[in-house]
């Protein structure tokens, strides 16, 4: 189907747009009032990323309430660890915890992969359709995935952390296990994204979320490699990939076969130039927290930040939107941008 608004994908493609289209991380979700309302209703998080059509009434919320030029799908990246073998659970207030996790290197055989595992995940193929056809070409619609380290992560601690010192301990003492571990996941995710692909996704993001856990080196080794594989795997859609706190392996990023480099707050538009290029597409990076500020100062930043990319940009935050940020903010953030020309 044709796109009614198709900024976003010109954007990403590498187009010079007569402004940045503009989307946020986490828009799907608690800071807003229709998202909490349906929510309460329900029995907990996973009965929404399992049941299609709440799943797409979610993904479309902030495209009614927020204009905003692109949809994220709703959905998890752990739905990849459980449909491999480890189920998880999501507690309320605390966050994602896995009753069983991985310790060894049989337990990384154990786990199902590929085109077998991914097959599995007929919820999130089901909530794609139904949204594309309830978008009716309004916006394009992102699907996306955990990065494997990050997803690795969760897989040996079980839980956040603040350290992730079990999954570095994992990457020291069993590097065989890690890499068998890595490699599944990265054949899963591949499969994962065509599919989401084939279902409606226009573009598919990775989160690495716990990127800047890592040195340098390890970061080479036990991250990018297999980004770089599922890049080099997909050339079905454009592909987006965002690594949270990763500003050490922006000259490395840059060779990746990838459209679009997603930074956070830490990194100066510039300084992202400087290495990047001026014809790399990058997606980001105002602070969260700046949506706390007033609306003359959110206003004044956003500018600001779009005036030092200076075109190629995708306009969203350096993270997810905190679920305590007030709506006129994130409001005034997006409408900034829409009524911006270069
Ligand atoms: O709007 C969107 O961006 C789409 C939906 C989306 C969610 N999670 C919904 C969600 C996306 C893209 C994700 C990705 C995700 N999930 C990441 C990568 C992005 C990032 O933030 O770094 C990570 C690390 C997770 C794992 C996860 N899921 C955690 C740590 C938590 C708990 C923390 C929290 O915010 O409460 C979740 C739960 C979760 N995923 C919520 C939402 C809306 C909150 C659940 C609720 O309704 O209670």
């Amino acid at each position: 189907m044709e796109l009614k608004n198709d900024l976003f994908l010109r954007a990403a493609k590498g187009e010079l747009t007569e402004r940045p289209p503009v989307w946020l991380m986490r828009q799907a979700g608690r800071i807003l009032p229709q998202y909490r309302a349906l929510r309460g209703k329900l029995s907990g998080f996973k009965e929404l990323v399992e049941t299609p059509h709440l799943a797409a009434e979610v993904t479309i919320q902030p495209v009614d309430e927020l204009d905003v030029d692109a949809a994220i799908i709703f959905s998890d990246i752990l739905v990849i660890p459980e449909t491999m073998g480890l189920e998880y659970q999501m507690v309320e207030k605390k966050g994602p915890w896995f009753p069983k996790t991985i310790q060894s290197m049989d337990d990384v055989r154990k786990l199902k992969s590929g085109a077998e595992a991914a097959a599995d995940l007929d919820y999130v193929f089901k909530a794609l359709e139904i949204t594309k056809k309830e978008l009716n070409g309004r916006i394009p619609l992102i699907g996306f995935s955990g990065a494997p380290w990050t997803l690795l992560s969760y897989m040996i601690e079980g839980s956040g952390s603040k350290t992730f010192s079990k999954a570095k301990k994992f990457l020291y003492t069993q590097p065989e296990a890690a890499h068998l571990l890595l490699d599944k996941l990265s054949d899963t995710i591949i499969e994962y994204l065509k599919l989401k692909i084939q279902s409606g996704a226009d573009l598919v993001q990775i989160f690495d979320s716990w990127a800047g856990i890592l040195s340098p080196k390890q970061y080479e080794e036990f991250s990018l490699r297999y980004i770089r594989k599922i890049c080099d795997a997909i050339d079905e859609a454009p592909i987006t990939v965002f690594a949270k706190g990763a500003w050490f392996a922006l000259p490395s990023m840059g060779s990746l076969d990838c459209n679009v480099i997603g930074l956070d707050w830490n990194t100066d538009p510039h300084h992202a130039r400087n290495i990047l290029g001026d014809e790399q597409v990058v997606q980001g990076n105002l602070d969260p927290c700046m949506l706390y500020s007033s609306h003359e100062n959110i206003e004044a930043e956003t500018k600001k930040m779009i005036r030092k990319f200076n075109g190629h940009h995708i306009v969203n935050l350096g993270h997810g939107v905190y679920p305590d940020t007030p709506l006129d903010g994130v409001k005034c953030f997006v409408n900034t941008v829409k009524s911006f020309s270069y």
